[in-house]
């Protein structure tokens, strides 16, 4: 049936039509909050190319879990800034690290929250790459060594799920091993298989302070043009036992994440990084597009393509505008 008697604008027409066959949703369920903590006490930094974004210390960051928990936000996503780096980042894996710390304080506070802990060392080395280095390249497999000190740390602190971002090859299977031998075989593993070198993270590494001294991130990172190789690192994620897989940045990447969809039954999160969040904004405040609509449009374009979850600065305005009973 072809037109005229097939009309696909039939349930177009009003609201509620629209509502009626809408294929996806979204609710704040589906939100992770990022957030950067930093040491101190009541210190707040505006982060500059992110708006509404702070480094936080662990008592206020305290604050901003209650209220993002009380406006249905599940998840936060922790990122540190330790009081001193060095060549191996090993205040990553101190018992008293800034991350450690903070999961100790929301665990007491809000013990319903689901901790979800980056780990990677970008954040805590003195020359800012993700791992150990060997000359001017990153040594994957003494690397190794260091995530699975962190992992550990990390859930012994009290993070409900490990979130490796630094792409060395074998660190889930690592990880794994690590966390089993250390009584905590129930800690999930979302491992960022498929996060590419990209331009879009040049926001965070103004809040994360972890821009690399020299180089870039290309030995490690994925190369953003390749969609085959992504679904080989996923692979490999898999059967070193990752629990859920993530891809980052989300919205360049959306052929990406509907092929994992495809051929996946994993959990998938996807992470709309802080490149994708600062232009949302720099647009809007030049009053260039509607900042609530082009942000719904954006969250529903990643769950369509097939995320679960979606790691996203603009979970707490996303799920006060839904609270409101907004529908796009
Ligand atoms: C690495 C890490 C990065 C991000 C999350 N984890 C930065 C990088 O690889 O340079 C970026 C997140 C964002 O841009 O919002 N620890």
């Amino acid at each position: 049936m072809a037109f005229p008697e097939t009309r696909l604008r039939r349930f177009r027409r009003t609201p509620a039509l629209r509502r009626l066959v809408r294929e996806t949703r979204l609710a704040a369920d589906h939100f992770v909050l990022p957030l950067f903590v930093r040491p101190g006490q009541g210190v707040a930094i505006p982060v500059g190319s992110m708006p509404g974004v702070f480094q936080q210390s662990v008592d206020r960051l305290v604050e901003t879990c209650r209220e993002a928990h009380g406006e249905g936000i599940l998840a936060v996503l922790l990122f540190g800034l330790p009081e001193q780096k060095d060549a191996i980042g090993s205040s990553s894996w101190s018992d008293d690290g800034i991350v450690q710390r903070a999961c100790r304080a929301l665990k007491a506070a809000l013990p319903d929250l689901v901790l979800i802990a980056d780990v990677c060392f970008c954040e805590y080395t003195d020359h800012g790459h993700c791992g150990v280095l060997k000359g001017e390249t990153v040594d994957n497999d003494a690397t190794l060594v260091n995530l699975a000190k962190q992992s550990v740390s990390l859930a012994q602190a009290g993070a409900d799920v490990i979130a490796p971002s630094d792409m060395m090859d074998g660190r889930v299977g690592a990880i794994r091993a690590a966390l089993d031998g250390a009584g905590l075989a129930d800690t999930p593993i979302l491992s960022y298989a498929v996060k590419l070198a990209s331009g879009f993270y040049g926001p965070f590494r103004e809040a994360a302070e972890s821009a690399p001294a020299f180089g870039d991130r290309r030995g490690y990172q994925m190369d953003p043009a390749n969609g085959r190789e992504a679904m080989r690192e996923a692979e490999l994620d898999v059967q070193e036992g990752a629990d859920m897989l993530m891809v980052k940045p989300a919205l360049p990447y959306l052929d990406i994440l509907a092929s994992l969809r495809r051929r996946y039954d994993l959990p998938l999160a996807a992470y709309q990084v802080s490149g994708e969040y600062a232009m949302l904004k720099a647009a809007a405040e030049r009053g260039w597009i509607d900042h609530d609509r082009v942000m719904m449009e954006t969250l529903i374009a990643i769950r369509r393509a097939g995320a679960d979850l979606i790691c996203t600065y603009s979970a707490v305005d996303a799920a006060r505008l839904l609270a409101k009973g907004w529908t796009e």
